[in-house]
């Protein structure tokens, strides 16, 4: 396929098990809104699709965390997911989620027809097993050390500290991370994909963008880390994979397939499909045709995700896609690597980021100024970083004096000298300043200079590289500035007034052009600059399209001399220090809740007790447990009733936490018990224990909470 004919963008479908963050933003969502509503203004047609991904481990781990039901997580979190998207204009045409009925058939159907085609090869495998919980463990539920690195936290299916990606049964010393036990290996039955059986079209596919004989995508137009990463997973051999799980939350194997029962889909299996059935539902939903979108040969499939997420899309389900046979495989996959955040990775769990719901309702007005900023540090080829400072310096200087100082200055002329309409221009006006080398009229070097720059911005977002295009449309501006500067058409307009009307009328036109372009990175700013030249709303529908077409006639304007402008309106305000202050201070509220490690401070004696023997310390029988369930005390505003697993007993103990936790966010925690304490009753109920806390300096209870890998019952000493 050498040209495509419409293009099928995605977006990475989130884990419905957390807010997002503007390492998602900048990592998938705004890349893939930049280019679907560049494309549009191009006149192409396109589809841009994404939803909840609300399936696999991380989503029931998270629910048993918080001891609710993985369904009231995923609606949580669904629902959170589309006001955050709408908070930021990321204008998906459907966002759907894949615990959807209609999801679940599409899966289905899709693994039946490979089942059927014999895809699949069926084993029986053992895999660990939780006698406690009773369930067949999920790679991710499983921890213990890393046999490469040592690092003693490593998941079941990766360890996070070198990267390696691993199997459980090569873990030291594997713990459920459910009941803190040592599993055990039982039999179960799965259906693997054999990956390796698709090797080498799978290279000659990826390498050299040759399918089947037939030229199907550029791969000089891959990014280098991606193919970099998809050669590596080529290179260390591809093995078989199972797709399926022993789990009760997800999509269930065909009940055709015998011996299905109790299995579901392996959630990379499942999400991907997510694709294909949000395509289906959009279509339903408005009489639309979806395989045209799917089956296509001339539909261009674009992929945007994180770096993680390459294996998946560049090798596993185009496997599967090609493996079903009905599909067309990913164009380009244009992954971004990470963000990093004021120094430090981005880290859901210590609260290391910024959140994206958050952002919205701290500074509903500087939506457009988040968009530029990402974009303009976007890790498109290695990992860059958020910093508050560098956002202010973004704002301040390339919105606020660049362009949105230029914008004002051209309106803020047409008013002063030419009554607020668009002056006439002409072509055949001589001015020397003219900046394009040939023998051009004034008019048409500078018009030809704009169309330039345009161009540039526009092969740019071809290409993926929306950094060097905003850096583009910058320029844009700043040549624009210069265009005013050197033709003073304030002083120009004494001596030639046709000559100070073509440069404000040539202004003009870069503010159009400018509105134009910026519009993908910041729809509401274009919006601003559509209405001061009082120009009807982008539609996405070819504007930019047309523009170009007039640009390069050179014969006519993109502008009616005489149409009115309406008075200068400020686009943007300054961030002043005292903005991103806050945000900093919010930042290290949260951090000193969490357990970032701090700096050492000057050293001063603890003021302690008596000073007591060892034997005192060791009549203290000191267990660790885990909260099973908590409730509140009735008339005890101070008081929770928690139930406690030790092991080989649960107990009943009183705490007086309830100012500090919800009974909801104790439930799943590790806490050290004084487990030989005399029961007492508290407001008539017994307490058998105590549960240890630490009190900070501020009165404030923080649970004594061992790692959740340790066991129930064992002695803290
Ligand atoms: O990494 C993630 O957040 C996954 N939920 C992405 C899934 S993308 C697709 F396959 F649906
Ligand atoms: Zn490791």
């Amino acid at each position: 396929m050498v040209n495509p004919k419409r293009y099928l963008v995605t977006a990475a479908l989130p884990y419905a098990n957390g807010p997002l963050h503007i390492g998602h933003l900048a990592g998938c969502y705004l890349p893939a809104d930049i280019y679907v509503r560049f494309r549009r203004l191009e006149g192409e047609e396109v589809l841009f699709i994404c939803g909840s991904d609300e399936h696999g481990a991380a989503i029931t781990l998270r629910a048993m965390k918080e001891g609710i039901s993985p369904r009231t997580l995923v609606d949580r979190y669904h629902r959170l997911f589309q006001e955050t998207f709408s908070g930021v204009d990321i204008g998906f045409d459907y966002y759907f989620r894949t615990s959807h009925e209609l999801h679940h058939q599409v899966a289905r159907d899709f693994f039946l027809k490979l089942y059927k085609k014999g895809e699949f090869v069926e084993k029986h495998t053992e895999q660990f097993y939780d006698e406690k919980a009773g369930i067949f463990l999920a790679d991710r539920y499983i921890k213990g050390t890393c046999p490469e690195c040592g690092y003693p936290e490593a998941y079941g299916d990766q360890c996070e500290k070198c990267g390696t990606s691993l199997s459980p049964t090569e873990l030291i010393h594997p713990v459920s991370t459910l009941t803190g036990t040592t599993p055990v290996l039982k039999t179960t039955k799965h259906w693997f994909f054999p990956l390796q059986k698709h090797e080498s079209w799978l290279r000659k596919w990826i390498e050299d963008g040759v399918l089947e004989g037939q030229q199907h995508h550029w791969p000089e137009q891959w990014r280098t880390h991606v193919i970099g990463q998809c050669r590596s997973w080529l290179d260390g051999g591809l093995r078989e994979r199972a797709m399926t799980r022993d789990l009760d939350w997800g999509v269930e194997v065909p009940e055709e397939v015998p011996g299905s029962a109790g299995k579901k889909l392996y959630v990379w299996m499942d999400a991907p499909i997510g694709y294909i059935s949000a395509t289906q539902k959009w279509a339903e939903e408005r009489g639309a045709d979806w395989k045209k979108w799917w089956q296509d040969e001339e539909t261009a499939l674009i992929h945007f995700i994180g770096k993680d997420n390459i294996v998946f899309h560049c090798i596993i389900f185009p496997a599967l896609l090609h493996a079903h046979g009905d599909y067309i495989l990913p164009y380009n996959v244009p992954a971004n690597q990470f963000l990093n955040f004021e120094g430090d990775k981005i880290s859901t769990s210590r609260g290391w980021a910024v959140w994206v719901h958050e952002f919205i309702q701290e500074m509903p007005d500087r939506i457009d100024e988040l968009r530029f900023y990402l974009s303009k540090i976007m890790p498109e080829h290695k990992d860059s970083e958020f910093q508050w400072s560098g956002f202010m310096e973004a704002v301040n200087s390339d919105l606020v004096n660049n362009l949105g100082n230029f914008i004002h200055r051209v309106i803020h002329l047409t008013h002063r000298l030419f009554e607020g309409k668009v002056p006439p221009y002409d072509e055949e006006v001589a001015i020397t300043a003219s900046r394009n080398p040939d023998e051009l009229s004034f008019w048409d070097s500078e018009v030809l200079d704009l169309f330039d720059l345009a161009d540039e911005v526009r092969q740019q977002i071809h290409a993926f590289e929306f950094r060097k295009a905003l850096q583009g449309i910058l320029e844009i501006a700043a040549r624009g500035n210069q265009l005013l500067q050197f033709n003073a058409p304030w002083e120009l307009i004494k001596k030639n007034r046709v000559a100070a009307e073509t440069v404000v009328h040539l202004g003009l036109i870069y503010v159009d052009v400018l509105g134009l372009l910026v519009h993908p990175y910041m729809p509401r700013t274009a919006a601003k600059i559509r209405a001061l030249l009082n120009k009807e709303a982008i539609r996405e529908a070819g504007e930019l399209k047309e523009a170009f077409e007039i640009l390069a006639s050179l014969e006519r304007s993109l502008l009616v001399p005489g149409s009115t402008v309406h008075p200068p309106e400020r686009l943007f305000r300054k961030v002043e220090e005292a903005e991103i202050q806050s945000q900093r201070e919010k930042l290290h509220r949260l951090l000193s809740k969490a357990d970032k490690p701090k700096e050492a401070k000057s050293s001063k004696p603890v003021e302690t007790m008596p000073t007591i023997e060892f034997e005192d310390f060791s009549r203290m029988d000191l267990r660790v447990g885990t909260v099973l369930r908590a409730e509140r005390i009735k008339g005890a505003d101070k008081l929770l009733r928690l139930e406690v697993d030790l092991g080989s007993e649960q107990r009943q103990i009183v705490a007086g936490v309830a100012q500090q936790y919800s009974p909801e966010e104790l439930v799943g925690k590790k806490v050290v018990v004084v487990a030989n304490l005399k029961p007492k009753k508290l407001r008539g109920v017994e307490s058998q224990g105590m549960v240890l806390m630490a009190e900070d300096r501020g009165g404030r209870l923080h649970l004594v909470a061992p790692p959740d890998e340790c066991e129930d019952g064992a002695k803290v000493r």
